[in-house]
This record gives C-alpha cells, structure tokens and sequence, in this order.
C-alpha cells in the first residue's frame, strides 16, 4: 500500500484524486485513460487500484502502465456496467478517484537472467488480460538485455477488439523475442496475424521447460485448456506458472469478504498466484 508518512494520503479507503490527461478509445468497448495522480503509485507489475468517483462507486481495474512512469498512469477500461459506464463519460481535465496500489503482483526479480542461466518467459494473453501484463511486458522490452527469450502469445475475438497492436509492433524488434497475434475470427476484417485460439501455437514453443516462467491472463475459460495444453507439451513446474485472476472486488484490501476464494483473498494474495498456489484451490480458475 502507498501509506508512507509522507504521502498525500494514508488512509487507504480514501482515493486520491487524479487528473485525467488522455481518454483515447481503443474499441468499441475499451478506452485507454491515462490520469495524474499527485504522487507516483510505486507499483508491481500486475497489481490494480480501485477507480471511481464519489457518490458513484468503485471497481478494480488492472494498472497497465510500467514501472517508469512516475505519478502517470494508464489503465484500459471496459464499458460494463454501472461505475464503468460512468466512467466513460469522463473527459480530458476531469478528475477520477483513485485508491492503491493493491495485491500482489510479478517480482521482476523472478523474470531477471540470473547466475543459473537466462530464462525463457512466455506470457499467454487472452482478451482483456493484456492490459494488467502490458504492466509487465513494458518493463521487461524496456531493459531487454536483463531478460532471457519473450514469447507472447496474443489472442483477441476478432481484429476489431485487438488491443495495443502499434505497440505490440514495437515489441516486435526486439532481440529474442517471439510474438504471435491470433484471432478468434476475422469476421471480415483486415488482418495480418494468425487465426485460431491461443492453445494452438503452444506446442510450437521453442523453450528450455525447467528454466521457463509461463504467465496466463485471460478469460476463465482460457485457463483449462491452455494448461491441458502446456501440461501435454511441457513439464513447466508449477511454481514457474503465474496466473493473474478476476474476482468481483469491494475494499481491496483483505478486509471485506468480497473477494474470497475459501482461505485465500484474490484482493491481497493476489490477483497473481503461482499455479503451486492454487493446487487445492480447484474453484480458482472457473
Ligand atoms: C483485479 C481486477 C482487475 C481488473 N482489471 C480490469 C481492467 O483493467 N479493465 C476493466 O475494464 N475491468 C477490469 N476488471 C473488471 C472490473 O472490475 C469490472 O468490470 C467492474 O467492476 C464492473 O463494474 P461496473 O459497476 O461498471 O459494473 P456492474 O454494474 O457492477 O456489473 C456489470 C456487469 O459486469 C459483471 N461484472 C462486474 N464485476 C465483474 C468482475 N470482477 N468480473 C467479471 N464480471 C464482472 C457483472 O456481473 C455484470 O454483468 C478487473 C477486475 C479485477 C478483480
Ligand atoms: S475485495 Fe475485500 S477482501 Fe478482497
């Protein structure tokens, strides 16, 4: 939690407030808002903050931004219901409540070359879940030489709802690093990835499996079949799989219930678990 004495603000239930400097819509249903909060949220990659406004409410929403962007922050949010409807109304110079950062998030550490070798890091994304691993994927492109191979594997419904693909084409020329765009359907649209579901370039991986880290974020769904597929291929132990989980949210911080998955709050322990963690957590990843 940012509760420093030195903070603007130490309770953590109330927000900051934070300029709103870009609303730029990137699909039909998502829209990138990028806001400045009056000090840097000192984040993980993989970690959200509650955003709303007053006398409306709040929800979770996954920070996108990496770690160098001091007291900027970009989030991508959906068009789903009541407090992100509202949101949405929201214009450039207008100002949004922000509280956090909250959960768990990757440790860089883990992903950094190190004495026992360089690493392989797969990251699978699927819809929506590129937006908390860009939060990830940025800081690794930006200091590349401090990491092994990067494979993306990157899945949308159709080329409509692809997220983030300037980028991605940056992502691209870097060294040793494999990334295959997939869509579900073209559903007649321009398209210059591939077409299928993210299971099906797995198995074409090039990775050294006891030396890799595979990380998941995507629709529940998405995580059964990509470990059945990953399981059939490679033996990636399980505390070197990460994946990065949804569940409704209240307070954020281990204090409300909302959030529970048995003895374990999605809020504060994560919303990234390793796979070890969840081993007799069956309901976790339905
Ligand atoms: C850790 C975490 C990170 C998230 N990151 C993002 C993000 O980066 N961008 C983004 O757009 N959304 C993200 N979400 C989901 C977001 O919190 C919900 O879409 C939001 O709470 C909906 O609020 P609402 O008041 O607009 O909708 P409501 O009026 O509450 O609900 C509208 C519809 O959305 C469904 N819904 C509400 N909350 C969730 C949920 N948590 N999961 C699935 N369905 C839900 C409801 O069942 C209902 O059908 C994240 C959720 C979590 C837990
Ligand atoms: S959101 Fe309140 S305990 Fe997790």
């Amino acid at each position: 939690m940012n509760n420093t004495p030195d903070s603007v603000n130490s309770n953590p239930y109330i927000p900051m407030m934070a300029e709103i400097q870009l609303v730029e819509p990137l699909t039909e249903r998502e829209t990138l808002f990028r806001v400045l909060l009056p000090e840097p949220l000192n984040h993980r990659p993989g970690q959200f903050v509650m955003a709303g406004l007053p006398g409306i409410g709040e929800c979770a929403i996954s920070i996108s931004s990496g770690l160098e962007s001091g007291p900027i922050l970009e989030m991508v949010i959906r068009k789903a219901g009541n407090v992100t409807g509202v949101l949405h109304q929201l214009k450039k110079s207008d100002m949004m409540g922000i509280r956090g950062p909250f959960g768990s998030g990757f440790d860089l550490n883990d992903f950094r070359n190190n004495k026992e070798g360089n690493k392989d890091i797969v990251i699978i994304a699927g819809g929506l879940g590129l937006v908390p691993l860009r939060s990830l994927i940025i800081p690794i492109m930006a200091h590349k030489s401090d990491y092994g191979r990067v494979h993306l594997i990157i899945g949308s419904r159709t080329p409509k709802e692809a997220l983030f693909r300037q980028q991605i084409r940056e992502w691209k020329q870097q060294p040793d690093c494999t990334i295959t765009e997939l869509v579900d359907d073209t559903d007649f649209q321009v398209w210059d990835g591939e077409v299928g579901l993210v299971t099906e370039p797995i198995h074409k991986l090039a990775i050294d499996e006891k030396n890799t880290l595979l990380v998941l974020c995507g629709p529940p769904v998405m995580y059964k079949f990509v470990l059945m597929e990953i399981k059939m291929n490679f033996n990636i132990p399980d505390e070197h799989i990460y994946v990065d989980l949804e569940r409704r949210m209240r307070c954020g911080l281990g204090k409300c219930g909302h959030c529970q998955i048995n003895h374990v709050y999605c809020c504060k322990d994560g919303p990234v678990f390793r796979y070890s963690q969840l081993a007799d957590l069956p309901e976790a990843l339905t």
